[in-house]
């Protein structure tokens, strides 16, 4: 290993050590390499529900860190219409609805759960964003397919073995210059038959980011 490696790989375990752990879905996360600021009332007002959210986690979510990268994702592509697989009560999708505000986009995101979905949409009023956000009830696999209109960004955050099965389902939808955005591509480990459907088409890109962590993978599709 070389000396800047030993020295990153330092530097990350002094971090983790001296940050809280929350309860998401990699191996840790480091919630200190910089804070969100807000730049309006409305912003803080979604930062400090996401705030509240992380703090009382019950559920698996997103590391804050993962969800810095959506929101900066959604909104460096001006998205309009995002998709979420997965919402569980809401984290992700807020950082996701924080882009969406500011570009005038909305969010579509499916859960199974009853009581995670019912909690999604009360953080997303409390956060005074819920008419931006269709919260979908039921099996995404089967609601995804009613679907029409163009889509920006796909965030894949459900069952994981689902994910080579929202892919087919909605890659036809992604515009060209859109993104695929897939959680949990480092930890636990991803199905294989995804990560070659993302790394061997033609028509993709695909980057994989915070690998340190549960792991992100970019895709975008090609103009
Ligand atoms: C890891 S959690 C999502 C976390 C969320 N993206 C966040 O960061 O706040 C995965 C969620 O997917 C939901 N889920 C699993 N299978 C599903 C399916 N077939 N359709 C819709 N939701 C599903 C689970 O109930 C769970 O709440």
């Amino acid at each position: 290993m070389n000396k800047a490696r030993r020295t990153a790989l330092g530097a990350a375990a002094v971090l983790a050590a001296a940050t809280p752990v929350a309860f998401s879905q990699g191996r840790r996360t480091r919630a200190a390499e910089g804070a969100s600021r807000p730049n309006s009332p409305e912003e803080r007002r979604i930062l400090e529900v996401l705030a509240d959210v992380y703090r009382n986690h019950r559920y698996l979510s997103v590391p804050e860190e993962d969800g810095r990268l959506l929101r900066v994702l959604a909104e460096s592509i001006g998205a309009k219409n995002a998709v979420e697989l997965g919402t569980s009560t809401g984290y992700s999708g807020l950082w996701l609805l924080l882009a969406l505000a500011k570009t005038g986009g909305r969010l579509t995101t499916f859960e199974i759960d009853p009581g995670r979905h019912a909690m999604a949409r009360a953080n997303f009023e409390r956060a005074g964003v819920g008419h931006l956000a269709t919260a979908v009830l039921g099996d995404a696999h089967a609601e995804v397919k009613k679907l029409k209109d163009t889509i920006d960004l796909v965030f894949i955050d459900a069952d994981k073995e689902g994910y080579l099965d929202y892919l087919r389902t909605l890659l036809p939808r992604v515009r060209a210059g859109g993104l695929v955005v897939a959680h949990n591509m480092a930890s636990p480990t991803p199905d294989p038959a995804y990560v070659n459907a993302i790394t061997t088409d033609a028509a993709l890109e695909t980057v994989f980011l915070n690998m340190h962590d549960a792991g992100v993978g970019v895709t975008l599709k090609k103009r």
